[in-house]
């Protein structure tokens, strides 16, 4: 037994920041991100945590589910960036929610949702819940160096969700961690031991873009080919795939390599930027909203970040 997919939502706090409002306080251009990343604009939280972000992304994809939060049996929250260690994103939506269930998060930065979404396989598989809330929800504004234009520019707020139920939708899936600090690092920047001998940094994302870069077209491209093969299909059966949306020219890249149209891969960073863990669901629940995914359409959603980390499944709509 494993899942399918009955609701999806999304939530992005009000304040919008466009290249021009960047432009205005660092070195950059309009015309640089455009043509470098792919963004225009992005949403930006001022009051906002990423546990109430989920929280509202959460609602929607209930609503769209017709579930009540009491009959979920569990709640899982990929996450890096909420206010809180403790209590997790995922208690505070519990919370929030008046759901019971049990509910935690899981970081594998911006590949957490896909981690999330097959740490819930895993207890469909042990028929253990028959309905989950799966929420990818970041407030990456909050862990960016707002000096650093080769990172500030790139990132935004938001949140995304999806509802489980028992089902046939989990198709294959792969999930790769290749760990090291080299490429991608976020220092958890507190350290009050008067015991620890080392220098506390910064809590900022710390990105070498171009290895990052690279890492992301193998994986989204050796990824997708071999998940589709080792679920009997061929990708040219994938009716959509959801990136993850950290550079239009890494989709395009991917795109160019797998042989598979542009129009095949639902691109939405021109709005919100790269926003981590949330990226995928927002764009699933985005995608969704069309109208245009009918019971049975192959999917294949990837991510790829910090860990650094990848992530593809396919699953059957
Ligand atoms: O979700 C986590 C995973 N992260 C990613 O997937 C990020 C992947 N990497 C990327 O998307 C790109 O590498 C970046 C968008 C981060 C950077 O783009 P790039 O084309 O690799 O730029 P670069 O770092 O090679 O820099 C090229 C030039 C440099 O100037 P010089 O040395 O050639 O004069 C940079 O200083 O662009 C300059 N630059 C900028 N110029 C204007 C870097 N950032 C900016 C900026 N505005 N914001």
């Amino acid at each position: 037994m494993s899942f399918r997919i009955i609701g999806t939502g999304s939530y992005v706090p009000e304040k919008v920041v466009t290249n021009f409002d960047l432009a205005e306080v660092i070195d950059t251009s309009d015309e640089w991100i455009k043509q470098r990343v792919g963004i225009s604009e992005r949403h930006i939280s001022t009051d906002e945590s990423a546990a109430e972000m989920g929280y509202k992304a959460a609602l929607n994809a209930l609503e769209m589910s017709n579930v009540k939060p009491e009959e979920l049996d569990l709640i899982i929250v990929a996450s890096i960036s909420n206010d809180t260690i403790c209590p997790t994103a995922a208690g505070t939506i519990q919370k929030l929610l008046g759901a019971k269930c049990p509910a935690f998060d899981v970081n594998s930065a911006c590949s957490g949702f896909l981690f999330a979404i097959d740490t819930a396989a895993g207890f469909f598989a042990r028929g253990k819940v028959k309905k989950a809330l799966v929420v990818g929800s970041e407030r990456m504004s909050r862990i960016i160096d707002w000096n650093d234009r080769g990172t500030c520019v790139i990132f935004g707020d938001g949140a995304g969700a999806a509802v489980l139920e028992e089902g046939d939708g989990y198709l294959e899936s792969k999930i790769a961690t290749y760990g090291g600090d080299d490429v991608i690092k976020i220092p958890s920047g507190t350290d009050a031991s008067p015991y620890y001998n080392k220098e506390t940094e910064a809590a900022h994302v710390f990105m070498d873009g171009q290895e990052t870069f690279k890492f992301a077209v193998n994986t989204i491209t050796s990824e997708i080919q071999e998940i589709t093969e080792k679920a009997g299909l061929s990708v040219d059966d994938i009716k959509y795939v959801v990136p993850h949306q950290a550079n239009i020219r890494i989709i395009q890249f991917a795109s160019k390599r797998l042989g598979l149209p542009m129009e095949k891969f639902f691109v939405n960073i021109e709005k919100y930027g790269n926003t981590s863990a949330a990226s995928i669901p927002m764009a699933l629940d985005e995608l969704n909203r069309t109208g245009d995914l009918k019971r049975g359409d192959i999917i294949a959603m990837t991510a790829f970040g910090g860990g650094l980390s990848s992530a593809t499944c396919i699953i059957k709509w």
